[in-house]
């Protein structure tokens, strides 16, 4: 704990010290949030995070989180500094949608209007027309359907389906999953549900289906905080990255939180439900990359005003 106070202690010197500020997703360490929170940071969602750092005035952004939300802050404000705690914090989703096989996808589609998810690499959201988030995905979606568009979707499978049959879209989906969200179980939902028969069952999308048919409300990370904090149920089964239960618990404290089963026996497999990627960020990974500028993150051009116009784009639509 002292070693702690410690970290926090310096990376608030240092977060002055450069003109920086810290961006901070619900899935990383509970210490790395309440800091981003206490310094006139932000813990948020995707959407949110890329406005946060687009609209902040510090010099220097320090996202924690994973790397496509760095490279999303660095092509909005190519002037600011993009610092991350660890450079190797990536995505399965990002990791399995290389830029080169993405772009003979799309060449062999050319008819359809190309959308990509946040959590991808630049040089695919250069290929993009709309890059989205989990937050707005429907609402865009349903408006490219209603100009008559056909749609190429990648990578999340999970989220692509479940946009399609809620939207009834024309979408060729890209075969990719997180595999954090990939291991939550409908099966073991169903059994958890019956001894919780009032839980209330929040669901991130990029689970598979058999979760997402048992969800009250399907939605973002913020979209899942915002539920619990004004829900009318006591009990809530959460199926996302179980970081974001320190935000839940700290913003509605009444309520009890239940982690959705993974993988068999949840009992077995207490943290299977966490991101070994957004488990890379660290206090001390901070204080690193802010004393010695290490984790700086670079988007090359034409990449960087390439992939801009599809992020303009859904901010434009949310804004
Ligand atoms: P959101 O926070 O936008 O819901 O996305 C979750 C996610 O996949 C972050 O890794
Ligand atoms: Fe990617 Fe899943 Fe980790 Fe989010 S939780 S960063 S989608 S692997």
């Amino acid at each position: 704990a002292d070693q702690r106070t410690r970290l926090k202690a310096r990376a608030k010197e240092l977060l002055k010290q450069h003109d920086a500020v810290l961006v901070a997703h619900y899935y990383v360490d509970g210490d790395l949030q309440d800091l981003a929170l206490e310094t006139g940071g932000c813990v948020a969602d995707s959407l949110e995070m890329a406005r946060f750092g687009r609209d902040a005035p510090q010099k220097t952004l320090v996202v924690a989180g994973v790397r496509f939300m760095g490279e999303t802050s660095k092509i909005l404000s190519p002037a600011k500094r993009v610092l991350m705690p660890d450079l190797d914090a990536t995505c399965s989703l990002d990791l399995g949608c290389p830029a080169d096989d993405f772009a003979t996808f799309c060449d062999a589609h050319p008819d359809r209007t190309v959308v990509v998810y946040a959590n991808t690499s630049a040089a695919v959201k250069a290929r993009a027309d709309w890059m989205v988030t989990s937050s707005c995905a429907l609402a865009v979606v349903n408006h490219l359907k209603s100009q008559g568009k056909k749609i190429l979707w990648a990578p999340d499978r999970h989220l692509g389906r479940y946009i399609q049959e809620e939207t009834g879209a024309d979408m060729l989906l890209w075969n990719g999953a997180c595999i954090v969200h990939d291991e939550f179980k409908g099966l073991e939902l169903e059994l958890l549900k019956e001894q919780h028969p009032k839980a209330m069952i929040l669901v991130h999308p990029e689970s598979p289906k058999s979760v997402v048919q048992m969800a009250d409300v399907v939605g973002s990370t913020s979209q899942m905080l915002n539920a619990v904090i004004h829900g009318d149920a006591a009990e809530y089964i959460v199926a996302t990255d179980n970081g974001i239960l320190h935000r839940m618990r700290q913003l509605a404290p009444g309520k009890t939180l239940i982690e959705a089963p993974t993988a068999g026996n949840s009992a077995t497999c207490k943290s299977c439900a966490h991101c070994p990627w957004m488990a890379m960020n660290s206090l001390q990974g901070l204080v690193d990359c802010l004393e010695s500028g290490s984790g700086a993150i670079e988007v090359p051009e034409p990449t960087r005003a390439e992939a801009l116009g599809c992020i303009e784009r859904m901010l434009d639509f949310v804004a």
